[in-house]
């Protein structure tokens, strides 16, 4: 059990529901969405909206971004490739300015590329920038916003990663490396950030139903179930979220490791 949900535990014990800080609301917050402006990213967006948050919400697609401002006038929409270091810098730059601080950071930005390793058509570019983005952008932007997070009196970074972060699909072995690289990450990050106060999450979810996969004919959990399971487990001071089926992966990792990992393979 993590220290976080230790203190909560007992605190809720013996003083019910007195509140730590980790339980406000999410009103006045300043969150930053990365890929706000599609699929599980504008899930959050919208949730957070209806909760109050103060939403930033970035993205390359400026049709999209455009889009999610026209329905959201209240949503900051900022132009950012999270692989290019001067976008990051400029965002890091426009919040600082207009909020002084963030209170919680989701890294929810990622492309997947299906890839045949032994096709020679499959650029090394598409697969380097495809870690670019996923595993080094992410991991940098977090870097890049850790003071602006310890200016709040109770910071939060969500790091969405994927249940091929615990096994590997076949048709997708460079997306399922940089999810277990940013898995590792999260583990190494929550460590370092436990002494000054910043909350490190990681949700892992199983597939959703979003632009991203589209072309996937097996059942998907909704974006819109997705974020609202998030939010409770967050309120339940859970620090690791395994939706939907992913949740039975640990389980059968330790029962069957070799027919889970066949079975995720082939997914
Ligand atoms: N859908 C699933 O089944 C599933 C399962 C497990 C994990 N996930 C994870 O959930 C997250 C969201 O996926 P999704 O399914 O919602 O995909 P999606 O609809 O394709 O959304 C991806 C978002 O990331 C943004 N993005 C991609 N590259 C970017 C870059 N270089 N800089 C800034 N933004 C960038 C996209 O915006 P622009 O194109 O405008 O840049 C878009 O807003 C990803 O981390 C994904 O790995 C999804």
């Amino acid at each position: 059990m993590s220290n976080l949900k230790l203190v909560n535990l007992v605190r809720s014990r013996l003083f019910g529901t007195l509140r730590s800080p980790y339980d406000r609301p999410w009103a006045e917050r300043v969150t930053l969405v990365t890929g706000g402006n599609s699929g599980i990213g504008r899930a959050f967006v919208e949730k957070l909206v209806m909760a109050n948050a103060k939403v930033i919400a970035c993205g390359r697609n400026q049709d999209a971004l455009q889009e999610l401002q026209r329905e959201h006038p209240e949503v900051e929409a900022i132009p950012c490739n999270i692989a290019e270091r001067a976008d990051v810098l400029a965002l890091a730059e426009s919040i600082e300015t207009r909020h002084g601080k963030l209170d919680v950071l989701i890294n929810n930005a990622a492309i997947m590329e299906q890839v045949d390793l032994l096709d020679d058509s499959v650029s090394d570019d598409r697969i380097a920038y495809e870690i670019a983005v996923n595993l080094v952008g992410t991991i940098l932007l977090t870097r890049r916003f850790l003071q602006l997070l310890r200016s709040s009196d109770c910071p939060m970074i969500i790091m969405i990663t994927s249940g091929y972060a615990l096994l590997p699909a076949t048709r997708a072995p460079t997306y399922s490396a940089s999810k277990a690289g940013l898995r590792s990450f999260t583990l190494a990050l929550r460590r370092q950030l436990t002494g000054v106060g910043i909350r490190v999450i990681e949700v892992l979810p199983p597939l959703v139903d979003t632009p991203a996969t589209r072309a996937v004919q097996r059942p998907k959990m909704s974006a819109d179930a997705l974020v609202d399971r998030v939010l409770r487990d967050i309120d339940r001071g859970r620090d690791e979220i395994l939706p939907g089926q992913v949740g039975l992966l640990p389980l059968m990792m330790r029962l069957a490791p070799k027919y889970i990992a066949r079975r995720v393979a082939g997914t």
